[in-house]
């Protein structure tokens, strides 16, 4: 097998729907990573290992592709406990902490993922950082009614932003939840992610912001060299 991305990302899913037992209820990530997990997933219920599990999405996307790989789905107001929640990164650091929402589904899936009593997390080495903020920016998702005040006050924090826009739409990426997404990068890096998480989402009008910061229990590196998966 070669070392190319998605290989790594195919071992890594693998490694990660080992943890699932029959009857949980499983936070189901957004992103190529998680779709993976979700497919392998369905394979193992497909198999019979895997009784009574249901997943909850965290996007539109999720949701499509647990009903192809035969994952059952359940609302996320309609459970009491999320056991375990499956997602990619953007950004991993040494502490565990992440930026998310290349994909714009931060805001559900750090519902989920705070939800869920062990979130995983899973990369190639691709995403591992020392220090977050340094090449990715931080997606913010944002009313559109607010638009200018909040990249004002984003400005105001230190931070570039910028309205992401559609790839094959002309104008900008509305999410699953209707809203706008401003990319904002932090020249420099993030010396203090859970300072900025915070401030971040003090600024009336943004609805949610792809810093994690003590959420996640357990990261999955798929290595290239070792071709295997190790926990950091
Ligand atoms: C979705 O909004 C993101 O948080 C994804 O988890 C992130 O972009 C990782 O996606 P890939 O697994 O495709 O890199």
């Amino acid at each position: 097998e070669s070392s190319s991305p998605d290989s790594l990302k195919r071992a890594v899913a693998k490694k990660a729907v080992e943890l699932v037992k029959p009857g949980m209820i499983v936070g189901l990530g957004t992103g190529s990573t998680a779709s993976m997990a979700i497919e392998e997933l369905g394979k193992l219920i497909a198999a019979g290992k895997l009784k009574d599990v249901m997943g909850v999405g965290t996007s539109y996307q999720a949701r499509v592709l647990a009903r192809q790989f035969g994952v059952k789905t359940v609302d996320l107001n309609d459970v009491n406990v999320i056991d375990i929640a499956f997602d990619g990164a953007d950004e991993v650091d040494g502490q565990m902490n992440l930026i998310k929402g290349g994909g714009a589904a931060h805001t559900m899936e750090k519902v989920v993922n705070t939800m869920a009593k062990k979130t995983v997390i899973l990369v190639d080495q691709s995403k591992v950082v020392s220090e977050l903020g340094l090449t990715f920016p931080v997606p913010v998702e944002v009313l559109p009614f607010a638009i200018s005040p909040v990249l004002r006050s984003l400005v105001a924090l230190g931070g570039e932003p910028e309205i992401r826009s559609a790839l094959r739409k002309d104008g900008p990426v509305i999410t699953d939840l209707g809203n706008m997404v401003v990319d904002v990068r932090f020249p420099g890096g993030i010396k203090d992610p859970a300072d900025l998480e915070r401030r971040i989402n003090m600024i009336p009008g943004v609805v949610e912001n792809g810093l994690f910061v003590g959420i996640v229990e357990t990261v999955l590196v798929a290595t290239k060299d070792a071709e295997e998966t190790v926990i950091i």
